[in-house]
Protein backbone atom coordinates (compact mmCIF):
# COMPACT_ATOMS: atom_id res chain seq x y z
CA UNK A 1 0.00 0.00 0.00
CA UNK A 2 1.08 3.05 -1.14
CA UNK A 3 -0.04 6.44 0.49
CA UNK A 4 0.09 9.99 -2.20
CA UNK A 5 -0.80 13.42 -1.78
CA UNK A 6 -2.24 14.65 -4.03
CA UNK A 7 -1.68 18.97 -4.40
CA UNK A 8 -3.68 19.70 -7.98
CA UNK A 9 -2.66 23.31 -7.20
CA UNK A 10 -3.73 25.75 -10.00
CA UNK A 11 -4.46 26.40 -13.77
CA UNK A 12 -4.14 22.95 -15.69
CA UNK A 13 -2.77 21.91 -12.61
CA UNK A 14 -6.34 20.12 -11.71
CA UNK A 15 -7.03 18.87 -15.32
CA UNK A 16 -3.59 17.02 -15.56
CA UNK A 17 -3.85 15.60 -11.84
CA UNK A 18 -7.11 14.13 -13.25
CA UNK A 19 -5.67 12.22 -15.78
CA UNK A 20 -3.29 11.40 -13.57
CA UNK A 21 -5.35 10.10 -10.82
CA UNK A 22 -7.10 7.90 -13.51
CA UNK A 23 -3.39 6.65 -14.51
CA UNK A 24 -3.38 5.47 -11.16
CA UNK A 25 -6.19 4.13 -10.38
CA UNK A 26 -5.71 1.78 -13.66
CA UNK A 27 -2.13 0.62 -12.15
CA UNK A 28 -3.42 -0.31 -9.16
CA UNK A 29 -5.82 -2.50 -10.91
CA UNK A 30 -3.82 -3.80 -13.14
CA UNK A 31 -1.17 -4.73 -10.77
CA UNK A 32 -3.37 -5.11 -7.81
CA UNK A 33 -1.37 -2.19 -5.60
CA UNK A 34 -3.45 -0.19 -3.04
CA UNK A 35 -3.33 3.55 -3.79
CA UNK A 36 -4.35 5.78 -0.83
CA UNK A 37 -4.86 9.30 -2.60
CA UNK A 38 -5.92 11.99 -0.51
CA UNK A 39 -5.90 15.77 -2.14
CA UNK A 40 -5.07 19.07 -0.40
CA UNK A 41 -6.41 22.79 -1.84
CA UNK A 42 -3.77 24.25 -1.46
CA UNK A 43 -2.65 27.35 -4.32
CA UNK A 44 -3.61 30.00 -5.41
CA UNK A 45 -7.46 30.59 -4.05
CA UNK A 46 -6.17 29.60 -0.91
CA UNK A 47 -3.87 31.76 -0.98
CA UNK A 48 -6.08 34.86 -1.80
CA UNK A 49 -8.76 33.68 0.16
CA UNK A 50 -6.58 33.39 3.63
CA UNK A 51 -2.88 33.36 2.95
CA UNK A 52 -1.96 30.24 3.40
CA UNK A 53 0.45 28.34 1.89
CA UNK A 54 1.21 25.06 3.44
CA UNK A 55 -1.21 25.14 6.67
CA UNK A 56 1.01 24.93 9.42
CA UNK A 57 2.32 22.08 11.46
CA UNK A 58 0.63 19.99 8.22
CA UNK A 59 4.48 19.35 6.90
CA UNK A 60 6.56 18.31 9.55
CA UNK A 61 3.59 14.93 9.20
CA UNK A 62 3.82 14.39 5.63
CA UNK A 63 6.76 12.19 5.89
CA UNK A 64 5.16 10.04 8.39
CA UNK A 65 1.50 10.10 6.81
CA UNK A 66 2.92 10.01 2.92
CA UNK A 67 5.07 7.56 0.73
CA UNK A 68 4.70 10.53 -2.02
CA UNK A 69 3.23 13.50 -2.82
CA UNK A 70 1.85 14.40 -6.19
CA UNK A 71 1.67 17.83 -7.64
CA UNK A 72 -0.34 19.61 -10.26
CA UNK A 73 0.89 23.12 -11.08
CA UNK A 74 0.96 26.47 -9.66
CA UNK A 75 0.64 29.96 -10.93
CA UNK A 76 -2.05 32.18 -10.80
CA UNK A 77 -2.57 36.18 -12.59
CA UNK A 78 -3.72 37.66 -9.27
CA UNK A 79 -0.45 36.59 -7.82
CA UNK A 80 2.09 37.96 -10.32
CA UNK A 81 5.30 37.47 -7.69
CA UNK A 82 4.27 33.68 -7.26
CA UNK A 83 4.42 34.52 -3.50
CA UNK A 84 2.21 31.17 -3.34
CA UNK A 85 4.59 29.14 -5.20
CA UNK A 86 7.20 29.98 -3.41
CA UNK A 87 5.73 29.42 -0.30
CA UNK A 88 4.01 26.05 -1.10
CA UNK A 89 6.53 24.93 -3.79
CA UNK A 90 9.88 26.09 -2.17
CA UNK A 91 8.18 25.30 1.00
CA UNK A 92 8.04 21.25 0.68
CA UNK A 93 11.52 21.45 -1.28
CA UNK A 94 12.98 22.90 1.29
CA UNK A 95 10.79 22.18 4.18
CA UNK A 96 10.83 18.24 3.26
CA UNK A 97 14.81 18.45 2.25
CA UNK A 98 13.97 17.06 -0.73
CA UNK A 99 17.46 17.81 -2.02
CA UNK A 100 17.51 15.74 -5.33
CA UNK A 101 15.90 17.07 -8.15
CA UNK A 102 16.28 14.41 -11.11
CA UNK A 103 14.84 16.05 -14.33
CA UNK A 104 15.22 13.83 -16.95
CA UNK A 105 15.65 15.03 -20.89
CA UNK A 106 14.66 12.08 -23.51
CA UNK A 107 13.47 12.28 -26.66
CA UNK A 108 10.82 9.81 -27.81
CA UNK A 109 10.74 10.95 -31.09
CA UNK A 110 12.70 12.58 -34.06
CA UNK A 111 9.75 14.46 -35.04
CA UNK A 112 9.94 16.27 -31.31
CA UNK A 113 13.20 17.42 -31.38
CA UNK A 114 13.96 21.15 -33.18
CA UNK A 115 17.73 20.20 -33.61
CA UNK A 116 19.23 19.07 -37.13
CA UNK A 117 20.39 14.97 -37.06
CA UNK A 118 19.45 14.39 -33.75
CA UNK A 119 16.87 11.64 -33.01
CA UNK A 120 16.69 9.27 -29.53
CA UNK A 121 19.63 7.81 -29.70
CA UNK A 122 21.49 11.08 -28.98
CA UNK A 123 19.13 12.59 -26.23
CA UNK A 124 18.65 10.72 -23.07
CA UNK A 125 20.43 12.27 -20.04
CA UNK A 126 19.00 12.82 -16.47
CA UNK A 127 19.87 16.05 -15.11
CA UNK A 128 20.54 16.38 -11.41
CA UNK A 129 19.66 19.66 -9.76
CA UNK A 130 20.24 20.35 -6.40
CA UNK A 131 17.50 21.33 -4.61
CA UNK A 132 17.99 23.07 -1.59
CA UNK A 133 20.96 25.39 -1.62
CA UNK A 134 22.02 28.18 -3.54
CA UNK A 135 20.41 31.53 -4.60
CA UNK A 136 17.21 29.87 -4.04
CA UNK A 137 17.62 30.11 -0.21
CA UNK A 138 16.49 33.65 -0.19
CA UNK A 139 18.74 35.14 1.40
CA UNK A 140 19.96 38.53 1.11
CA UNK A 141 18.77 42.13 1.89
CA UNK A 142 17.76 45.64 0.31
CA UNK A 143 19.31 48.85 1.16
CA UNK A 144 18.05 51.98 0.03
CA UNK A 145 14.77 50.59 -0.88
CA UNK A 146 12.63 52.50 -3.93
CA UNK A 147 15.59 54.98 -4.10
CA UNK A 148 18.14 55.25 -7.15
CA UNK A 149 20.88 54.35 -4.90
CA UNK A 150 19.21 51.08 -3.88
CA UNK A 151 21.32 48.32 -4.00
CA UNK A 152 19.57 44.04 -3.55
CA UNK A 153 21.89 41.64 -2.58
CA UNK A 154 21.32 38.45 -2.81
CA UNK A 155 23.44 35.56 -1.36
CA UNK A 156 24.14 31.91 -3.16
CA UNK A 157 25.29 29.58 -0.32
CA UNK A 158 26.73 26.08 -1.17
CA UNK A 159 28.00 24.05 1.75
CA UNK A 160 30.00 20.80 1.37
CA UNK A 161 27.58 18.58 2.61
CA UNK A 162 24.81 19.92 0.54
CA UNK A 163 26.95 19.65 -2.75
CA UNK A 164 28.50 15.89 -1.50
CA UNK A 165 24.99 14.21 -1.15
CA UNK A 166 23.67 15.63 -4.86
CA UNK A 167 26.93 14.36 -6.13
CA UNK A 168 27.19 11.02 -4.57
CA UNK A 169 23.00 10.73 -6.10
CA UNK A 170 24.27 11.62 -9.30
CA UNK A 171 27.25 9.19 -9.41
CA UNK A 172 25.10 6.34 -7.60
CA UNK A 173 22.17 6.75 -10.20
CA UNK A 174 24.90 6.35 -12.76
CA UNK A 175 25.81 3.48 -11.45
CA UNK A 176 22.86 1.64 -10.93
CA UNK A 177 21.66 2.29 -14.23
CA UNK A 178 24.81 1.45 -16.29
CA UNK A 179 25.56 5.32 -17.30
CA UNK A 180 28.94 6.03 -18.20
CA UNK A 181 29.80 9.54 -17.62
CA UNK A 182 28.59 12.11 -14.87
CA UNK A 183 29.51 15.80 -15.94
CA UNK A 184 29.94 18.78 -13.34
CA UNK A 185 28.04 21.64 -14.86
CA UNK A 186 29.36 24.47 -13.00
CA UNK A 187 30.60 28.60 -13.19
CA UNK A 188 34.05 28.06 -11.68
CA UNK A 189 35.70 29.93 -13.59
CA UNK A 190 33.65 33.59 -12.19
CA UNK A 191 32.11 32.27 -9.35
CA UNK A 192 34.65 32.18 -6.94
CA UNK A 193 34.42 30.56 -3.41
CA UNK A 194 31.28 27.90 -4.41
CA UNK A 195 32.67 27.33 -7.83
CA UNK A 196 35.81 26.08 -6.36
CA UNK A 197 33.94 23.93 -3.65
CA UNK A 198 31.67 22.25 -6.10
CA UNK A 199 35.22 21.38 -8.22
CA UNK A 200 36.97 19.74 -4.86
CA UNK A 201 34.18 18.32 -3.88
CA UNK A 202 33.16 16.56 -7.21
CA UNK A 203 36.94 15.46 -7.83
CA UNK A 204 36.71 13.79 -4.23
CA UNK A 205 33.67 12.25 -4.96
CA UNK A 206 34.38 11.05 -8.10
CA UNK A 207 37.56 8.67 -7.03
CA UNK A 208 35.22 6.37 -5.98
CA UNK A 209 33.17 5.19 -9.31
CA UNK A 210 36.05 4.03 -10.96
CA UNK A 211 33.68 2.75 -13.43
CA UNK A 212 32.54 6.27 -14.29
CA UNK A 213 33.36 8.79 -16.08
CA UNK A 214 33.80 11.98 -14.83
CA UNK A 215 34.29 15.13 -16.92
CA UNK A 216 33.43 19.11 -16.28
CA UNK A 217 31.75 21.78 -18.35
CA UNK A 218 30.71 25.26 -17.37
CA UNK A 219 27.40 26.17 -17.46
CA UNK A 220 27.94 28.70 -20.62
CA UNK A 221 29.52 26.32 -22.79
CA UNK A 222 26.96 23.30 -21.07
CA UNK A 223 24.42 25.47 -22.54
CA UNK A 224 25.64 25.54 -26.37
CA UNK A 225 26.76 22.18 -25.84
CA UNK A 226 23.43 20.44 -25.53
CA UNK A 227 22.01 22.12 -28.55
CA UNK A 228 24.90 21.46 -30.55
CA UNK A 229 26.05 17.85 -29.57
CA UNK A 230 23.85 16.59 -27.14
CA UNK A 231 24.67 12.81 -26.91
CA UNK A 232 27.82 14.23 -25.03
CA UNK A 233 25.61 14.38 -22.45
CA UNK A 234 24.45 11.08 -19.83
CA UNK A 235 24.17 12.16 -16.35
CA UNK A 236 24.80 15.90 -15.33
CA UNK A 237 24.70 17.26 -12.22
CA UNK A 238 25.11 20.70 -11.34
CA UNK A 239 23.54 23.64 -8.62
CA UNK A 240 20.07 24.65 -8.05
CA UNK A 241 19.81 27.71 -10.49
CA UNK A 242 21.87 26.25 -13.08
CA UNK A 243 19.94 23.28 -12.97
CA UNK A 244 16.61 25.31 -13.20
CA UNK A 245 17.88 27.11 -16.83
CA UNK A 246 19.25 23.62 -18.41
CA UNK A 247 16.43 21.42 -17.35
CA UNK A 248 13.82 24.38 -19.46
CA UNK A 249 16.55 24.31 -22.06
CA UNK A 250 16.73 20.32 -22.27
CA UNK A 251 12.72 20.43 -22.60
CA UNK A 252 12.74 22.47 -25.20
CA UNK A 253 15.27 19.85 -27.18
CA UNK A 254 13.27 16.95 -26.18
CA UNK A 255 9.51 18.19 -27.25
CA UNK A 256 8.79 21.12 -24.82
CA UNK A 257 7.49 21.07 -21.21
CA UNK A 258 4.48 19.09 -21.79
CA UNK A 259 6.64 16.17 -21.77
CA UNK A 260 8.75 17.64 -18.97
CA UNK A 261 8.49 15.31 -15.82
CA UNK A 262 10.55 15.70 -12.54
CA UNK A 263 11.00 13.79 -9.44
CA UNK A 264 12.38 16.00 -6.01
CA UNK A 265 13.66 13.24 -3.43
CA UNK A 266 14.59 12.78 0.07
CA UNK A 267 15.94 9.00 0.11
CA UNK A 268 14.27 7.08 2.26
CA UNK A 269 11.84 9.90 3.56
CA UNK A 270 9.39 11.33 0.97
CA UNK A 271 9.40 12.51 -2.86
CA UNK A 272 7.43 15.07 -4.34
CA UNK A 273 6.86 14.79 -8.38
CA UNK A 274 5.73 17.12 -10.71
CA UNK A 275 5.56 17.98 -14.40
CA UNK A 276 7.55 21.05 -15.00
CA UNK A 277 5.11 22.57 -17.53
CA UNK A 278 3.43 25.20 -14.57
CA UNK A 279 -0.46 26.07 -14.65
CA UNK A 280 -0.21 27.51 -18.09
CA UNK A 281 -3.41 30.16 -17.54
CA UNK A 282 -4.05 30.34 -21.56
CA UNK A 283 -5.16 26.75 -21.48
CA UNK A 284 -7.42 26.37 -18.40
CA UNK A 285 -10.79 24.83 -19.34
CA UNK A 286 -9.94 24.07 -22.70
CA UNK A 287 -9.12 20.07 -22.29
CA UNK A 288 -6.25 20.76 -24.54
CA UNK A 289 -3.34 20.26 -21.66
CA UNK A 290 -1.08 17.76 -22.26
CA UNK A 291 -1.00 15.01 -19.52
CA UNK A 292 2.37 13.19 -20.44
CA UNK A 293 4.58 15.07 -18.23
CA UNK A 294 2.19 14.33 -15.88
CA UNK A 295 2.40 10.40 -16.62
CA UNK A 296 6.07 10.57 -16.93
CA UNK A 297 5.97 11.87 -13.43
CA UNK A 298 3.84 9.45 -12.35
CA UNK A 299 6.17 6.95 -13.92
CA UNK A 300 9.49 8.59 -11.85
CA UNK A 301 7.25 7.78 -8.67
CA UNK A 302 6.84 4.12 -9.25
CA UNK A 303 10.68 4.13 -10.09
CA UNK A 304 10.74 5.97 -6.72
CA UNK A 305 8.84 3.15 -4.72
CA UNK A 306 10.80 0.45 -6.61
CA UNK A 307 7.94 -0.66 -9.59
CA UNK A 308 10.46 -0.13 -12.07
CA UNK A 309 8.59 -2.57 -14.77
CA UNK A 310 5.73 -0.37 -13.90
CA UNK A 311 7.55 2.37 -14.43
CA UNK A 312 8.20 0.84 -17.67
CA UNK A 313 5.13 0.21 -18.95
CA UNK A 314 3.79 4.30 -18.48
CA UNK A 315 7.08 5.38 -20.78
CA UNK A 316 6.22 2.92 -23.14
CA UNK A 317 2.61 4.13 -23.46
CA UNK A 318 3.87 7.59 -23.96
CA UNK A 319 6.33 6.24 -26.25
CA UNK A 320 3.92 4.40 -28.39
CA UNK A 321 1.38 7.28 -28.51
CA UNK A 322 3.80 10.06 -29.62
CA UNK A 323 4.87 7.38 -32.52
CA UNK A 324 0.85 7.13 -33.43
CA UNK A 325 0.79 10.63 -33.07
CA UNK A 326 -1.55 10.40 -30.39
CA UNK A 327 -1.30 13.37 -28.52
CA UNK A 328 -2.88 16.81 -27.75
CA UNK A 329 -1.99 19.68 -30.14
CA UNK A 330 1.04 21.22 -28.85
CA UNK A 331 2.84 17.32 -29.73
CA UNK A 332 1.23 17.82 -33.37
CA UNK A 333 -1.49 15.47 -32.85
CA UNK A 334 -5.41 15.97 -32.56
CA UNK A 335 -6.40 14.96 -29.24
CA UNK A 336 -8.06 16.70 -26.23
CA UNK A 337 -6.41 16.03 -22.62
CA UNK A 338 -9.15 13.67 -21.73
CA UNK A 339 -8.61 11.55 -25.25
CA UNK A 340 -4.84 11.27 -24.84
CA UNK A 341 -5.45 10.16 -21.72
CA UNK A 342 -7.82 7.70 -22.85
CA UNK A 343 -5.04 6.52 -25.53
CA UNK A 344 -2.82 5.99 -22.62
CA UNK A 345 -4.82 3.58 -19.65
CA UNK A 346 -5.60 1.41 -22.64
CA UNK A 347 -2.22 0.94 -23.12
CA UNK A 348 -1.11 0.42 -20.23
CA UNK A 349 -4.64 -1.29 -19.70
CA UNK A 350 -3.51 -3.68 -22.54
CA UNK A 351 -0.14 -3.77 -21.82
CA UNK A 352 2.06 -7.19 -21.51
CA UNK A 353 5.27 -6.21 -20.54
CA UNK A 354 4.66 -6.86 -16.89
C1 LIG B 1 10.90 24.86 -11.68
C2 LIG B 1 10.32 26.24 -11.57
C3 LIG B 1 10.54 26.76 -10.15
C4 LIG B 1 12.03 26.79 -9.90
C5 LIG B 1 9.90 28.15 -9.87
C6 LIG B 1 8.42 28.12 -10.11
C7 LIG B 1 10.21 28.66 -8.49
O1 LIG B 1 10.88 27.06 -12.52
O2 LIG B 1 10.46 23.97 -10.93
O3 LIG B 1 11.75 24.65 -12.53
O4 LIG B 1 12.71 27.75 -10.26
O5 LIG B 1 12.53 25.84 -9.32
MG1 LIG C 1 12.14 26.06 -13.90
Amino acid sequence: MKKILLVPGDGIGPEVMAAGVRLIKTLAQKFSIEFVLDEVDWGAERWLKDGVGIPHGVLEQLPKNYDAILFGALGDKRIPDMAHGRAILLGLRFGLDLYINMRPVKLFNERLCPLKDDGPSSIDMMIFRENTEDIYLGLGQVINEGTPDEIAIDFSRHTFLGIERIIKAAFDFAHRRGRKRVTLVDKSNAIKFGGSLWQRVFMRVAENYADIRADHLFVDVAAMEMVRNPARFDVVVTTNLFGDILSDLGAGIAGGLGLAPSANINPGVIALFEPVHGAAPDLVGRNSANPFAMFLSIAMMMNFFGYDEIAQVIEQAVKEAIDQNATTTDLGGPLTCTDATHGIINHVTDSNLY
